[in-house]
C-alpha cells in the first residue's frame, strides 16, 4: 500500500521546504506539492508538522557482556524505544572480549538482531585483539557488508587493544578502505590512577571522573589521531567528552589527519555533579569518558553548532540500579553506561534547536545525514529524496512533555534524564513505508528492520588499484 504524507514541512539538512512525499514499495517515490492521493494511499495529514528523515544513531550497545554483567536491552526493547524517539537506523558496536573469537563474536551479534529489531541495523565490529587469525576474519566481515571497526584505547585487558594492535587494525581498515571508531582514553593511566584512588580509600563514585580526567581523555585521542596519521587510515572519535580532547582533534584535522569526532548526548546535558550524588543517584551516571566539568558543555554545544563535532549520537547502553551496586564498595565497579537511544533527537531538539539556537539542518546533520554520508548509508539513508528509503519522522514541535522512567520503553529502571522538559516528539515514524509509531505508541511490525549492507568508501587510490574490490 502507498503512503502520502501531505502538507509537512520537509527538513533535511540543507533544505525547509512545504511539500508532499509519496512513498511507494519501501521508497521515496515523489516529492511535490499537491500529490494526489493513489486510490490505496494511506494518507497522513502533517499540516503544521516538521517532516525529518529518519535519525540515526551511529553509537549503540544492546548485547554487551561488559565488566561481569549484561547490557539490559534486546534488539526487540531497544528498537522500539528508538524509533519511539525518532531513531529509524542504529549501528550497534560488536564488542567481543579480548580472548573471544572476532568471527563467532561478529555471527553472535548479528544473530541477535536477525527478527527482532524493528528498525535497520548495522554493526560496528570491534577488535578487541589483533593476531595471525585477526586479519582475514576482519576481511571476511567487510565482505560480508560491516564496513567501519571499533577500538578501545581503554578497558586494559578486556575490549583494549595495544599500540601495536591499533597499528595493524588502521594499516589493515586502510587497504580495505573502512573507517575506524575509536575510544579515546589512556588505558594505563586509567589503571594507575584507580589503584591510587582506591587505596586511599576514595570508593565512590564521585571517584569515577578524577580516575579519567580531561588529560587522559586528550591523551588518547592525540594518540589515535597520530596513528591515523601514520598509516594513512580514516577515523572517528566516539563519544568525545571534553575541551581538552576536542582542541587535540581539531589540531589534528587541521594537519591533514582525517579524523572524525562524535559526541554523545550526556555530555552535552549532564556535568560530573550527577555523578557526585550520593550512593546509587551517583552511579546512575557512570560512564566512560565520565561526565565532565560543566564548563566543557559551552565548547561542545559551540562545535556542534559549528559542524566541527560531526555527529550526536547516545553510547545507548543500560544497566538497572542493582547492576549499578555491583559497585557499591568501588566505583571501578559500576558497570559504565547510561541509556540515551529514545531521549536524543526529543533533547537536542529541545537544547539546541528550541532552546539553544543550534541551526535546524545542522540538528538534521549531526544526527541522521552525516552519519549516513560517515558509515556507507548514504543517500539510502539520512536523506528525504525520490528513491531513499521512506524512513521518515513526522515532527510535532508543539508537543510539551517530561521524560521519565515511568513511560520510557528502554528496558531499565531508571532515566538519566529523569525530570527534564522536551518540546516536541515524534507523532509518526516510518521505516521504509511502513507506520511504526504513531504519538508516542508502537504501532508497527516488530521484526520489520534489516541488516544494511554497506560498502567501504574511503579507498586510496593506491589502495584501490592495488587491491580488487573486496566485495
Ligand atoms: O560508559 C560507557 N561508555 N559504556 C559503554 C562502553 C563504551 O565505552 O562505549
Ligand atoms: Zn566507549
Ligand atoms: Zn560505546
Amino acid at each position: 500500500m502507498a503512503l502520502l504524507i501531505k502538507g509537512g514541512e520537509i527538513v533535511t539538512a540543507e533544505a525547509r521546504y512545504l511539500g508532499d512525499i509519496l512513498v511507494e514499495d519501501e521508497v521515496i517515490t515523489s516529492i511535490q506539492e499537491n500529490i494526489a492521493a493513489p486510490p490505496d494511499a494511506e494518507v497522513i495529514d502533517a499540516t503544521g508538522k516538521l517532516v525529518f528523515p529518519g535519525f540515526i544513531d551511529p553509537h549503540v550497545h544492546i548485547h554487551l557482556p561488559f565488566m561481569a554483567t549484561f547490557a539490559k536491552d534486546t534488539h526487540a526493547t531497544a528498537s522500539v524505544a528508538a524509533l519511539i524517539g525518532g531513531t529509524t537506523t542504529y549501528i550497534e558496536m560488536v564488542c567481543p572480549s579480548r580472548n573471544e573469537d572476532a568471527l563467532e563474536g561478529y555471527h553472535t551479534w548479528k544473530q541477535k538482531a536477525e527478527g527482532n529489531s524493528a528498525c535497520d541495523y548495522a554493526f560496528h565490529m570491534g577488535v578487541t585483539r589483533f593476531d595471525a587469525k585477526t586479519e582475514g576474519q576482519l576481511r571476511e566481515i567487510v565482505r560480508d557488508g560491516t564496513t567501519s571497526f571499533k577500538i578501545f584505547l581503554s578497558y586494559k585487558n578486556f575490549f583494549g587493544v595495544t599500540d601495536e594492535e591499533m597499528f595493524h587494525t588502521l594499516k589493515l581498515a586502510a587497504e580495505l578502505g573502512v573507517i575506524t571508531t575509536a575510544h579515546c582514553e589512556n588505558a594505563e593511566l586509567v589503571s594507575q590512577l584507580q589503584q591510587l584512588l582506591l587505596t586511599k580509600g576514595k570508593t565512590g563514585p564521585e571517584w569515577h571522573e578524577p580516575s579519567r580526567p580531561e588529560a587522559v581523555e586528550a591523551e588518547g585521542t592525540t594518540r589515535f589521531a597520530t596513528f591515523l596519521e601514520q598509516t594513512d587510515a580514516t577515523g572517528y572519535v566516539v563519544h568525545l567528552s571534553c575541551a581538552a580532547a576536542l582542541r587535540v582533534a581539531m589540531e589534528a584535522k587541521m594537519r591533514g589527519v582525517r579524523l572524525h569526532v562524535e559526541s554523545v548526548v550526556p555530555h552535552f546535558l549532564l556535568d560530573k555533579t550527577f555523578a557526585e550524588r550520593a550512593g546509587v543517584e551517583g552511579m546512575k551516571h557512570i560512564m566512560s569518558p565520565p561526565l565532565r566539568d560543566k564548563r566543557n558543555q559551552t565548547a561542545l554545544w559551540a562545535a556542534l553548532k559549528a559542524g566541527l563535532i560531526d555527529t550526536v549520537g547516545t553510547d545507548h547502553c543500560p544497566f538497572d540500579t542493582e547492576q549499578k551496586l555491583l559497585g557499591a564498595c568501588a566505583f571501578t565497579q559500576i558497570p559504565n553506561g547510561i541509556p540515551g537511544i529514545e531521549e536524543r533527537v526529543n533533547l537536542i531538539y529541545t537544547y539546541g534547536v528550541n532552546r539553544g539556537e543550534l541551526d535546524i539542518h545542522r540538528f538534521v546533520d549531526a544526527l541522521s545525514t552525516r552519519a549516513a554520508k560517515l558509515f556507507g548509508l548514504y543517500p539510502r539513508k539520512g536523506a528525504i529524496q525520490v528513491g531513499s528509503d521512506a524512513d521518515l519522522v513526522v515532527y510535532d514541535a508543539n508537543y510539551r512533555g517530561i521524560i521519565s522512567v515511568t513511560s520510557q520503553h528502554t528496558n531499565n529502571n531508571y532515566n538519566g534524564f529523569e525530570g527534564f522538559a522536551i518540546d516536541g516528539r515524534p507523532s509518526i515514524v516510518t521505516v521504509r513505508g511502513k507506520i511504526q509509531v504513531r504519538d508516542g505508541a508502537f504501532v508497527g511490525e516488530p521484526g520489520r528492520g534489516g541488516f544494511l549492507r554497506r560498502e567501504p568508501q574511503y579507498l586510496t587510490k593506491a589502495h584501490a588499484q592495488a587491491v580488487p574490490h573486496v566485495r
